[in-house]
């Protein structure tokens, strides 16, 4: 059978300071009700520490998913980080993880595709599995939205929070772990969600500061509508290019941007919401990490043969659906 990239391992970290909707609604004009009949968010983690940054989540998800596999971080051969809040604009934030976890053997780069970071790296750390390239590959899934918010902003800051999530990809050869993928971008769609200065085409300066340009800038409503579409439309072409029914499938991952877009996909996929995994309530939107930070809460029930959709549409645009077939029991 040919060799499979399967997930072996999952493990995550949030932050411990929880930012909840009453104290947002002491920092904008906004309401706890309105954040969560709108987004469906109670709280999120914010890291909070004079230089701390992206790449510390990440070692903390990375030491966990070590320990619980029982290796040595000198096994490691890759790490992708999926972000778009990296440590720096160079060097690569996988660079400083790698360096600080001890993964003298594996090299990395960063992976920036906003939401869909995670699904992006997921597809690209397992070609290396399957070409028989690599025996051990680490994606992680990291942001610190905390560092690019505008907390006087309530149409954004009310969203996103912190955390990070890892898997370890292993080779399998008998048919568990990433199945089928489709991937897509749309740059178009860059309008409605970005961050306008700080990059090669508006360096940072002071009137890019004082113009607030280096925050998240969203237009809602249009991202809202395309995500909706997107997401539910990606989440049933993976089902269909696979001939599964809705009852063939145990689990949705789905990227955690708002609930009513989850809902949405899970009833077009034909799920009861038990399928679903939900941890937006908990940790907002935390871009590239919400998805393996679902696979850490939920992996005590998830089963060996599971089949598994994860979906996501973000920023770009950018959006993917991968079919997994869940590789262990855990224990
Ligand atoms: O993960 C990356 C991709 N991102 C997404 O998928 C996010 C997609 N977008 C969304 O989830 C939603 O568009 C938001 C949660 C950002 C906003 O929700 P919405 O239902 O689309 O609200 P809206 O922007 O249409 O605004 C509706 C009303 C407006 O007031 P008026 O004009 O009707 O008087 C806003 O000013 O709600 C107002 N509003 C708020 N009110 C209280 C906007 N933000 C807030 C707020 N608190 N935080």
């Amino acid at each position: 059978m040919k060799t499979t990239a399967t997930i072996t391992a999952v493990a995550g970290y949030v932050p411990d300071y929880i930012l909840s909707n009453s104290e947002l609604e002491k920092l904008v004009p906004t309401t706890s009700e309105w954040i969560e009949t709108r987004t469906g968010i109670k709280e999120r983690r914010i890291l909070k520490g004079k230089g701390l940054g992206t790449s510390d989540m990440c070692v903390e998800a990375i030491n966990l998913l070590l320990k619980k596999r029982g290796i040595a971080a000198t096994e490691i051969d890759m790490i992708i980080v999926a972000t778009v809040t990296p440590d720096f604009v160079f060097p690569a934030t996988s660079n400083v993880v790698c360096d600080k976890v001890g993964a003298t053997n594996a090299w990395g780069y960063d992976l920036s595709a906003a939401c869909s970071g995670f699904v992006f790296g997921l597809v690209t750390g397992a070609q290396f599995i399957e070409t028989g390239k690599y025996k051990k590959v680490i994606v992680v899934g990291a942001d610190k939205m905390s560092a690019i918010l505008d907390y006087t902003d309530r149409s954004t800051c009310i969203i996103f929070g912190d955390g990070a999530g890892a898997v370890l990809l292993e080779p399998n050869t008998e048919g568990y772990g990433v199945i089928d993928s489709i991937l897509g971008v749309d740059g178009s769609g860059r309008k409605y969600l970005h961050q306008k200065a700080g990059g090669s085409v508006k360096p940072p300066s002071h009137e890019t500061v004082d113009a607030k340009e280096h925050f998240v800038f969203q237009d809602g409503q249009p991202v809202f509508k395309r995500a909706v579409v997107g997401m539910a439309d990606v989440s049933a072409e993976i089902m269909k290019n696979n001939n599964l029914k809705s009852e063939d499938i145990n689990w949705l991952v789905p990227h955690q941007a708002n609930k009513r877009i989850i809902d949405v996909t899970a009833e077009r996929m034909g799920l009861p919401s038990e399928k679903v995994m939900l941890n937006i309530q908990r940790y907002g939107n935390t871009t590239a990490g919400t998805i393996p930070l679902c696979l850490w809460d939920y992996e005590n029930q998830l089963k060996k043969g599971d089949n598994v959709i994860i979906s996501t549409f973000g920023a770009g645009f950018t959006w993917g659906a991968v079919y997994v077939k869940w590789g262990y029991d855990s224990k």
